[in-house]
């Protein structure tokens, strides 16, 4: 095998240590797959208060035991801890970044009991970005490049390209900056920019000003070698339709040569009907009604009636509006006309979750919605689902609607993002699913209406659509190359 690059990955979320969204399965996934291909990815992320130690198996570094990181004109403590993820045959050590001042408090964004936001998110993350810099002085392996994640890791390049710019250790390291969300920034008041200690040059319209307040995400953008987002889709979308680009326009328009978009992959070690230990009947595509006892077994969890002329449509999501929910909520009633039964898993947003629960009482005997956050139940839906809906009004990738393909759920998305990059439409020879246009109700029900349709009156052609969704290749491989090809690429670049 070739000789890769030394890659320390860095991300505010990493499962199964801390998980909201696919930050986290990536963040799993794509260091594991770019291990396997030569290189050498270690992933750094913080130890949120949750985190079981025992259980997780993250063990103590003597060497790294009590350091202390000058930050915000203060001396703060810290200790870094190891812990591995595994696959089949495929792992990478992970980093994790204890501290009693910024990560203590149960949370990864937000207080888990009060459900609120930290008040201090800007603080949490400057010092870990801060932190990541400074642990490489004594963790004895240097990277060639550090790749950063979302908004979380932004101020990383920005750090590298200013104060350190004369470290002997640090100057030559480069960065990527990829974006799974544009529109989560990490946007403070600019009195949060003089905690940084970096350089007024920093904070300026072509770096980190965004409308007049201070940008993690758009320092990232303007400082880091390289950027990428997590499909070509998207990767259009942001750079040339402002609905997408979050106020970032000009500042990817400037950055077009150096912006790509590679396809998220998922892991089949977790994610693949065939072996998958969270469901009762496993199956391949040649063994198609297994996955209707997976529903029969769904379904009866919730003494919910069984009929395979009853399709059953899910849906995992967090409960925010780049899901699609307002388009849900307009057409709710119009939705549960029709002759189906419907699964929603999901949190988030208060209102949507209201309701949810208001809905799952007027629907008592079609509606099944659980207000939460469920592993378990997630991967029953995948398996036990007809439809899976995702009208998204942006998508940057998707996980859901890969996984559902993969499980022979067929999908019912808007096209958009990395839905566009992985649904094939239904009349297509290669389909494997249902696209709709506009974000616009009308034209979701009609996409559903027609998966409906096929559903109940074309067997076969539903099977093709199973069949040709199970049996496309969603893993790793190639987008694992592709990011291999970027470090190349960046790594040449240094003088
Ligand atoms: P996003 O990252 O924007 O939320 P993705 O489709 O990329 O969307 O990834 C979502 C991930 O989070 C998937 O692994 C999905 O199964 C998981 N997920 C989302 N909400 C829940 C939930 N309520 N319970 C369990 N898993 C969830
Ligand atoms: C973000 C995006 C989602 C993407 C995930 C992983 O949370 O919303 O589309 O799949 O990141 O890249």
């Amino acid at each position: 095998m070739p000789k890769g690059f030394n890659v320390l990955f860095v991300s505010s979320e990493v499962y199964p240590y801390s998980k909201t969204g696919g930050l986290a399965d990536i963040s799993n996934s794509l260091p594991q797959a770019l291990n396997s291909i030569g290189n050498e990815v270690r992933i750094l992320t913080p130890k949120y208060g949750q985190l079981d130690e025992r259980r997780l198996q993250i063990h103590e570094i003597k060497r790294m035991k009590d350091l202390s990181i000058e930050f915000n004109k203060k001396k703060h403590k810290f200790s870094i801890k190891s812990s591995f993820i595994h696959g089949k045959n495929t792992k990478a050590q992970i980093y994790l970044l204890e501290n009693n001042d910024f990560f203590k408090n149960k949370g990864i964004y937000q207080n888990i009991r009060t459900k609120k936001d930290f008040p201090n998110n800007d603080e949490r993350y400057m010092f870990f970005c801060k932190t990541v810099l400074d642990v490489l002085e004594v963790l004895h392996w240097k990277p060639d490049i550090i790749h950063c994640n979302d908004w979380q890791t932004g101020l990383i390049p920005a750090y590298i390209k200013t104060l350190y710019k004369d470290h002997p250790l640090i100057s030559d390291i480069k960065t990527i900056f990829t974006i799974h969300n544009l529109a989560y920034q990490g946007n403070f008041a600019k009195s949060s920019f003089n905690k940084t200690g970096l350089p007024s040059e920093a904070f300026s319209d072509e770096t980190g000003m965004l409308n007049g307040k201070f940008s993690f995400l758009k320092a990232g953008l303007a400082y880091a070698d390289k950027i990428s987002t997590v499909s070509e889709k998207y990767a259009l979308e942001i750079r040339t339709d402002k609905n997408y680009s979050c106020g970032m326009e000009k500042l990817l328009t400037k950055r077009k040569n150096d912006l790509v978009g590679i396809l998220n992959g998922i892991d089949y070690n977790v994610w693949n009907p065939n072996f998958d230990k969270l469901i009762p009947y496993r199956y391949t595509n040649q063994e198609i009604p297994l996955k209707y006892e997976n529903k029969r077994e769904l379904l009866n969890k919730y003494k919910f009636e069984y009929s395979e002329d009853i399709p059953l449509i899910g849906m995992i999501t967090r409960l925010v509006d780049q899901k699609g929910f307002d388009l849900i909520v307009e057409s709710f009633d119009e939705l549960m006309n029709e002759n189906i039964q419907m699964i929603i898993l999901g949190a988030g947003e208060e209102k949507y979750q209201k309701f949810l629960l208001k809905m799952k009482k007027k629907y008592p005997k079609k509606l099944i919605v659980h207000i939460g956050y469920d592993e378990e139940l997630a991967h029953m839906i995948e398996a036990g689902s007809d439809i899976f809906l995702m009208p998204s009004k942006y998508e940057p990738c998707g996980l859901n609607q890969m996984y559902s393909l993969m499980y022979g759920t067929v999908p019912v998305v808007r096209n958009t993002g990395g839905l566009s990059d992985t649904v094939n439409d239904y009349k297509k020879k290669d389909g494997n699913g249902f696209l709709f246009e506009n974000y616009d109700s009308k034209d979701m029900m009609k996409a559903i209406k027609l998966a409906l349709k096929i559903y109940l009156t074309d067997k076969n052609k539903w099977y093709d659509l199973i069949r040709n969704g199970m049996s496309h290749d969603f893993s790793w491989k190639a987008s694992a190359k592709k990011y291999t090809a970027l470090y190349k690429n960046i790594v040449a670049s240094r003088k």
